[in-house]
């Protein structure tokens, strides 16, 4: 089971990557995810990221209370996670790994692979008011 320490809430060690369930099979393997099973949070939107072109960096903010499950559905890329403490880079390239990001998580994305998805679940619905997009506020309210 894991313990979560008050330190722990929004620092990059409570951004774990998760096995998903594989329903192996020869005509084509099959994974799902249950909301409150394999995460916590409720999912009240699906987004994904697609097309994208060689070299193209996304993220480059942080989000004040939104948890997410992101997926290389396709493909592979990088994850850069900073909670303006620590720094961590995950790599993401199964479709059965998920990784969990919690609030107060600066991300940036690169290195993406040709034909990656990125499929990100997400516990509220899109609010700009949720994002920080200037690091140096981000870091402020970080430290207090
Ligand atoms: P953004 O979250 O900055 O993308 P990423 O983190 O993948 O680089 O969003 C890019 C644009 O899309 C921005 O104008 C907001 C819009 N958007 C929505 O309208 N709904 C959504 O669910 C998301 C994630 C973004």
């Amino acid at each position: 089971m894991n313990v979560i320490s008050p330190e722990m809430e929004k620092s990059i060690h409570q951004c774990q990557v998760i096995e998903l369930p594989k329903i192996s099979d020869p005509r084509g393997n099959l994974t799902f995810v249950e909301s409150k099973r394999h995460i916590l949070f409720p999912i009240q939107r699906i987004y994904y990221l697609y097309d994208v072109p060689g070299g193209s960096e996304r993220g480059g903010h942080a989000h004040r209370d939104l948890h997410q499950l992101m997926i290389a559905i396709s493909g592979s890329f990088d994850v850069h996670l900073d909670d303006g403490r620590e720094k961590k880079t995950v790599h993401l390239n199964r479709p059965y790994q998920g990784l969990l990001i919690c609030p107060m998580i600066w991300r940036e994305l690169d290195n993406f692979s040709s034909g990656a998805v990125c499929l990100v679940m997400a516990s509220n619905y899109y609010d700009e008011r949720d994002y920080y997009r200037n690091y140096d506020e981000f870091i402020s309210d970080v430290k207090g």
